[in-house]
């Protein structure tokens, strides 16, 4: 995690609905009272409450701090300010910063948002030249460059963490290659693979999710500062050299655009949603085979719970809360999405609620992804519970096949070996404990190799084709594997 997304810490008490509002009685605008000049009458408690976003928005500081000292170096360069007011600025700037990083800074009730709260230290700090740095700029241009700037910070932070997911996936694959698995549809058995397959069955919509999120990033990355309230500002600002300061790639091209447009929360909010849908699937896979019913692996007890009446109970929380919360993330994608689709203005106060979502789904990822990457790490894999489940049935196509190459039409196979299943059934003798003659009481097609169709590791061998479970073909899938790991998404 990068040093400016540490969550800052609050120094003072956010406002709360027993706050009273400061007294009527407008201050000058240049006065250096705290919150005096703010409102000509105070608002209800109940409203502030409702209003004030302080508690959510104030993870930005570091990031309005940032965006902030870009634009007074930009509002300086067009002339508004003097170099000394620019360079006490910038000043105050880095000390409100430091005090964020101290856990330092101490919020005043009348903070109602994170701008507010900043502006209102450096007028503390600095003065005079406080007044003029919101010259030219809106709440509605200033929220949105910060919320960018954080949101790059977590899609970088997060990249790494889905992509030790994947390397604890490939360790997996390496280390599970003799291990020979049912590999099911329907939850049926249908044809052995190697576990080392299944493992990187979970690995490759990883790598889509992270080649999403560095295309998501892409789009994120485009400054919306000095687009002003909705119009324009009308500060003569370079705003190409605006983004150059920020590490932005480009500029927004419509101001109205710049300050009411979410997509890329939303579609960080979806790209969170689908890594889920991932994560979920594979922990889902990992529940059921953690199960005394399967059994072919273990967890550690470092990542397992227990039970607070059943002295035996060793549960896979882990995974069921990647199950879980992935649940969450659909709905704070649906949320957001729902949030955004009538919005008649360039800002409209429900644009507030942006950000809940987008820290909660955040947060989750940055508790969990470690977890399954410890987790895959650490659990342990019973290969002759795995082997020994493998029902004989599984080899049913391979017996097709062996027919299939003694000149008999597949469709015609499908159905003969369809009746050696039904008789296996009716006799209770697995097919592979079947003799030759029982095989050509069926059919003559059959013949003394019969069983060599019947060797689950031929079977899998027999897979050889790109992507497929052979164990060559694993192989040179573990070292595409390793490739897109060490390669940019
Ligand atoms: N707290 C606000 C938000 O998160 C900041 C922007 C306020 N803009 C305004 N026009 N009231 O959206």
């Amino acid at each position: 995690m990068s040093e400016e997304q540490q969550r800052p810490a609050a120094g003072g008490q956010p406002p709360t609905s027993n706050h009273q509002p400061p007294a009527a009685g407008r201050q000058s605008p240049t006065s250096h009272t705290l919150w005096g000049g703010r409102f000509q009458s105070g608002p209800d408690p109940r409203f502030w409450a409702l209003n004030a976003s302080l508690a959510v928005d104030q993870r930005l500081a570091l990031h309005d701090v940032r965006g902030t000292a870009a634009w007074v170096r930009a509002i300086a360069d067009a002339g508004v300010l003097t170099p000394a007011e620019r360079d006490a600025l910038l000043r105050g700037l880095d000390a409100i910063a430091d005090e964020f990083r101290r856990g330092a800074f101490a919020f005043a009730p009348t903070d109602e948002d994170i701008h507010t709260a900043i502006e209102r230290r450096l007028k503390e700090l600095v003065g005079e030249p406080a007044l003029k740095v919101h010259t030219g700029r809106s709440r509605n241009d200033q929220v949105v460059t910060a919320f960018r700037l954080w949101l790059r910070d977590a899609v970088d932070d997060l990249d790494a963490l889905v992509r030790d997911v994947q390397a604890a996936l490939v360790a997996r694959a390496e280390a599970d290659l003799e291990v020979l698995a049912p590999g099911y549809t329907h939850l049926q058995q249908a044809q052995p693979i190697l576990l080392s397959h299944w493992w990187l069955a979970h690995f490759w919509p990883l790598q889509r999710d992270r080649q999403r999120l560095a295309q998501l990033r892409a789009r994120l990355n485009v400054l919306p500062l000095g687009s002003g309230a909705l119009a324009g500002t009308t500060v003569p600002v370079d705003r190409q050299a605006l983004a150059h300061a920020l590490g932005f790639d480009a500029i927004s091209p419509n101001s109205w655009d710049a300050v009411s447009s979410r997509d890329f929360a939303a579609e960080f909010l979806f790209w969170a949603a689908l890594l889920g849908v991932h994560l979920s699937r594979l922990a889902e896979g990992l529940i059921l085979f953690a199960s005394r019913e399967f059994g072919f692996v273990t967890l550690h007890d470092a990542f397992s719970s227990g039970s607070s009446l059943m002295p035996q109970k060793k549960n896979p929380d882990g995974f069921e809360l990647a199950r879980g919360k992935s649940g969450a993330w659909v709905g704070a994608l649906t949320g957001l999405l729902t949030t955004l689709k009538a919005l008649p203005s360039a800002y409209d106060k429900d644009l507030q609620e942006d950000k809940a979502p987008v820290f909660r789904v955040y947060d989750d990822l940055r508790a969990l992804l470690p977890v399954l990457a410890a987790s895959l790490r650490t659990l342990r894999v019973h290969a002759d519970r795995a082997a020994a489940a493998l029902d004989p049935a599984t080899l049913a196509t391979d017996l097709a096949d062996y027919l299939v190459a003694k000149g008999i039409p597949f469709r015609e196979a499908h159905h003969i070996v369809g009746q050696v299943v039904q008789q296996a059934l009716a006799r209770g003798v697995p097919i592979t404990r079947w003799t030759v003659d029982d095989f050509r009481a069926v059919h003559p097609a059959f013949d003394a190799d019969v069983h060599q169709a019947l060797d689950p590791w031929a079977a899998v061998a027999r897979r050889d084709v790109p992507g497929g479970t052979a164990p060559q073909r694993v192989r040179e899938q573990l070292e595409q594997a390793r490739q897109a790991l060490q390669a940019r998404p």
